[in-house]
């Protein structure tokens, strides 16, 4: 744990010279206070139709929107690179998107026909769910719209359908990612109910109004269908204060694991978080983060591999008991090979 140093208990110069722990790699392997392991990471994969179909994502390169069959090749590689879980996100046919978004709580809808396939291929990995309507929303938002507002307690009652649909198909982890007020109350009475009772969430609890979520509007074909902004559901990224507020009431209602996104510009709500509560907590490097240092690798600007693995070890550093990354296979080979 981080304690500043009080006056008089580091010695003088030159009885205190801090350059020495740093003076060879074994003396700074010996030092180093955080550490970067793939059982850290969670990765984001996009599900799409099809068999043997694997789909690029123009402003996330390298990642791709994969059919069933594919994710479950995923996942088996993810496991034996000691990834311990995928996070799943759908890319919904048009024609299924509709007002009262029914397609979300589908037994057979995409995304839970490649949870049943996952874990019966590879039982071991966790897999973890995206709850929030947007996928299956005409309007592209994560509530029911009417007359122009994203009611709250109808999405509830709509999110609780999805949660129990998603809990039927075999899923590990929930991961109600909609921000609407009471949802975590009302999935965990519903799952418990259900019988469910070893079914974890992972709230996006500081899930904030962010312009960093833009390539994942693509990936999972949501950016043409959204109308204005999600402001009064999602955070305003000025607040702080308010995060806390939010951790208290989801760890209250029943979730098992905190999640503060974005996440290199939110470090400070991680660090928060984690030094307040003390609970398991996550931060998601977002589609944007990821765009961004992708951009810059490929234009020769930034080294690839050293970013991904320094922004991944700012969020451990940050408190964070890990990270969903769309690196995560790659930032767990690299780990793998050396
Ligand atoms: C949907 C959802 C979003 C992300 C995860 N779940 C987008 C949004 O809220 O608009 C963003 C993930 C990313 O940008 O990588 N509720």
């Amino acid at each position: 744990m981080s304690r500043t140093p009080q006056p008089n208990t580091v010695a003088p110069f030159p009885a205190s010279r801090l350059r020495r722990t740093r003076s060879s790699g074994a003396l700074r392997d010996l030092v180093r206070e955080t550490t970067l392991s793939a059982s850290d990471l969670i990765w984001p994969v996009f599900v799409v139709e099809g068999e043997n179909a694997e789909q690029d994502i123009p402003s996330m390169p390298g990642v791709t929107r994969k059919s069933v069959d594919l994710v479950v090749k995923a996942a088996t590689e993810a496991a034996a690179l000691g990834i311990p879980a995928i996070c799943l996100f759908p890319y919904t046919d048009p024609a299924l998107k509709t007002a009262a978004c029914e397609e979300a709580w589908n037994p057979d809808n995409l995304s839970n026909r490649a949870i049943r396939a996952i874990k019966s291929a590879v039982p071991d990995i966790a897999v973890m769910t995206d709850i929030a309507l947007d996928p299956y929303n005409a309007n592209g938002h994560d509530g029911i719209v009417r007359d122009g507002e994203i009611v709250n307690d109808e999405t509830v009652e709509a999110l609780v359908k999805m949660a129990l649909a998603q809990a039927e198909a075999g899923a590990d982890i929930l991961g109600p990612s909609d921000m609407m007020d009471g949802r975590i109350g009302a999935i965990r009475t519903a799952i418990e109910a259900a019988g469910h009772q070893n079914l974890t969430i992972m709230s996006y609890t500081a899930k904030y109004a962010s312009a960093f979520y833009g390539p994942f509007r693509d990936a999972v074909g949501a950016s043409g269908a959204l109308k204005g902004d999600k402001k009064t559901y999602q955070m305003d990224p000025a607040n702080s204060d308010e995060a806390m507020r939010l951790v208290e009431r989801d760890l209250q209602e029943g979730a098992d694991m905190i999640m503060v996104k974005p996440g290199m510009p939110y470090l400070d709500i991680c660090r928060r978080v984690k030094d307040s509560f003390g609970v398991p907590t996550f931060a998601y490097q977002v589609s944007g983060e990821y765009a961004m240092l992708m951009a810059a690798a490929q234009n020769g600007w930034l080294d690839g591999d050293k970013v991904m693995e320094e922004s991944l070890m700012a969020f451990k550093r940050a408190g964070c008991d890990g990270i969903l990354t769309y690196f995560a296979p790659r930032m767990a080979r690299l780990l793998a090979d050396r």
